[in-house]
């Protein structure tokens, strides 16, 4: 099986090289008809899906560089290194345990017997500590001393080779649990540095929630996320972010579905559960993957907010992942998951004297979030999603008309499953229905056409996951190759010129760090210092920068442009700033020579033409090497109204083009 996917990949990839020659006619005029622009573009129309698979949050965008922080793994001294637990001088205890603090039962408790004693303890970081000279580390511990003691906590950063890398000291520590801080300004650049605490003195002291954040975060927020990480997203300019996935809503099982409510609120009381991608992949384990949840619900409003981006939560619908435990909550058990949602649109949109509303302003923002979207289920498939999915309809329609609902349609594009979700949702009240796909290469190409044919009165399309897979998720040679990139943008264009169909559409996975995925090709790429972005992404950023807010036909021999002569186009309008947007994909290795007639508006006599190309279609991008697959930007003469120019082989383009407005 494995091995014929990989044999049909290649007989795709000789055919993009021209090995086999190209189907279709020759193209050779191009007709945009600018003046007769048709549906609108959804300001959604291009989003992000954010799951925390990869290592996407913690290890990822949640720049906490402290792994298993509080001891809530499941084995508690995951993560650290303790050279021994007795040294002759004193003893240290990792697993701790006390009742009265339900959501963090664990701390560490170490005890210095001997005056002269010091004990240390390393935490190793997520692959290693990412820290940049001269920059400033928040370091913070929650500490209490026990009985009549003395002691003084030195933090020092240092390398895998030993070498110190900066140091803070902390001392004054009372009988009562309390917050210190200090911090630590690195004296070297390192992808892998780790932490070391040496306690000297006498007496115990008990430790919890032991961390370290760079300064330097997205908007400077204390304690908040990795700011090359979010930049990344954030130029992508996505009308949407749906979080926090994904499969990771429904859990493998029920107790380990994603909750909203264990997620807000200080951080030391969000109740860590495992991570579902720990040990999900047979060949890609991580077991020391969990979720600290200090990127919570509050931060993915704030993030969505940040960036311009409407907030798309998706909740648990009472099912656990059908891949896995499949459990399913008794329709008549199912009121807390349904009042779960009503209290989430009440902690985006309340007033601040309602409860979670209050919950809100408490943690920093009392102005609304101005929810507008919610999703129920993530990839839940037959009779037990829609029954479940009805309930939910019925009372977030009644007592929030105001705010649309995503459906499910399953894991898959088409099939007895796919059918039977889309027509059962037919007959209820859903807004969107949610399409996911991940599929080889070449089927994007043929599904450039697939919503040509949708009823365009219907339920809206949300193309919530999709990407080109040229081998199998874990599959270390799985990469975001060029060839997927140019058959996303070819598939892409269908989706923009049935924007009447589609109001939305996300690439996923969105994040994965080079060292701890579990699942590629994914969006963006990231090490403990740098970031990435793949072919993909630069598709996306494309189409996402360039939306404009009406479709405009594009034809030729009186058809749309969807392959003939291995061509592809779309066209998008935006009146108010005067700007035409067309995109153009050559996914064959022929140069194509065309001629854009671009309607009956007035131009001037330049336009500008980005291009993303690659003649091999294997390229890919490395953190060391990001710009092999770049976006080029060049000018092209108009001549009247028209744009005589070449097609590159296997090549994105955009053709950026002011016109007057009156
Ligand atoms: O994007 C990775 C996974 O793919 C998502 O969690 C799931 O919805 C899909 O199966």
């Amino acid at each position: 099986m494995r091995k014929k996917y990989k044999i049909n990949i290649l007989i795709f990839a000789i055919t993009l090289l021209g090995i086999i020659p190209c189907y279709g006619q020759q193209v050779s005029e191009i007709s945009v008809l600018s003046n007769k622009p048709g549906a609108d573009v959804q300001s959604t129309m291009w989003g992000v899906f954010f799951e925390d698979i990869n290592f996407a949050a913690d290890g990822g965008i949640y720049a906490e560089l402290v792994k298993n922080r509080s001891f809530e793994f499941a084995l508690p001294a995951t993560g650290w290194r303790l050279p021994s637990r007795q040294n002759g001088n004193g003893r240290m205890v990792a697993s701790f345990y006390s009742p009265a603090r339900p959501s963090n039962p664990h701390f560490m408790r170490v005890y210095i017997d001997s005056a002269a004693g010091t004990f240390t303890l390393t935490n190793e970081g997520f692959r290693g500590m990412g820290i940049k000279k001269d920059g400033k580390y928040n370091f913070s511990v929650s500490a209490r001393l026990t009985g009549a003691s003395d002691i003084k906590i030195t933090a020092e950063l240092f390398s895998p080779g030993n070498e110190p890398a900066g140091n803070t000291e902390l001392s004054g520590f009372s009988g009562t649990w309390n917050t210190y801080q200090a911090s630590i300004v690195a004296s070297q650049t390192l992808q892998n540095a780790q932490l070391k605490l040496t306690l000297s003195g006498k007496g115990n002291i008990d430790l919890d929630m032991i961390s370290l954040f760079p300064d330097d975060t997205w908007r400077g927020r204390k304690n908040g996320l990795r700011k090359d990480i979010v930049e990344m997203i954030a130029d992508l300019k996505p009308g949407f972010l749906r979080f926090p996935g994904g499969c990771i809503v429904e859990g493998r099982d029920l107790t380990n579905r994603y909750q909203w409510k264990t997620t807000v609120g200080p951080v030391e009381d969000r109740k860590m559960i495992i991570n579902r991608w720990n040990n999900e992949m047979q060949n890609r384990q991580a077991p020391d993957y969990f979720q600290s949840f200090g990127l919570g619900f509050y931060e993915y409003f704030l993030l969505a907010e940040d960036i311009g981006a409407e907030a798309l939560p998706i909740l648990n619908c009472g099912m656990s992942c059908q891949f896995n435990a499949a459990e399913v909550v008794p329709l008549n058990e199912l009121d807390p998951y349904i009042q779960d949602a009503l209290d989430l649109i009440e902690f985006a949109n309340g007033e601040i004297t309602a409860k979670w509303g209050r919950l809100r302003a408490e943690m920093g923002h009392p102005g609304k979030f101005n929810l507008k979207f919610i999703g129920i289920g993530n990839e839940q498939w037959d009779e037990q999603y829609i029954e479940r999915y009805k309930l939910f309809e019925k009372i977030l329609k009644s007592e929030h008309p105001e705010i649309k609902i995503v459906s499910g349609s399953g894991p898959s594009s088409s099939g007895r499953l796919f059918d039977y979700a889309w027509s059962e949702l037919k007959k209820l009240n859903p807004d969107l229905i949610d399409e996911h796909y991940y599929m080889p290469p070449d089927w994007f190409l043929k599904n450039s056409t697939r919503y040509d044919n949708y009823d365009r009165t219907g339920i809206k399309v949300f193309a919530g996951e999709y990407a080109a897979h040229g081998r199998e998720t874990t599959d270390p040679e799985s990469r975001n190759t060029w060839l997927s990139a140019l058959c996303e943008a070819a598939f892409m264009t269908g989706l923009e010129r049935n924007s009447d169909v589609v109001y939305m559409a996300s690439y996923a996975p969105l994040l994965a760090h080079v060292d701890a995925w579990q699942w590629r090709p994914d969006l963006i790429w990231f090490d403990n210092l740098a970031t990435m972005g793949t072919p993909n992404y630069y598709v996306q950023k494309l189409f996402s920068n360039y939306r404009g807010t009406k479709v405009v036909p594009v034809l030729t021999e009186g058809r749309p442009l969807t392959g003939q002569d291995s061509l592809y186009a779309s066209s998008t309008i935006d009146a108010k700033a005067g700007k035409l947007y067309i995109k153009i994909v050559n996914s064959s290795r022929k140069k194509k020579q065309v001629m854009l007639s671009l309607g009956a508006l007035s131009y001037g006599k330049e336009a500008e033409k980005v291009t993303l190309k690659s003649d091999n279609p294997l390229a890919f991008n490395t953190i060391e090497r990001p710009k092999i697959i770049f976006p080029q930007s060049s000018p092209v003469r108009i001549n009247g109204r028209r744009i005589n120019t070449e097609i590159d082989p296997a090549s994105v383009n955009v053709f950026i083009i002011d016109f007057k407005t009156r």
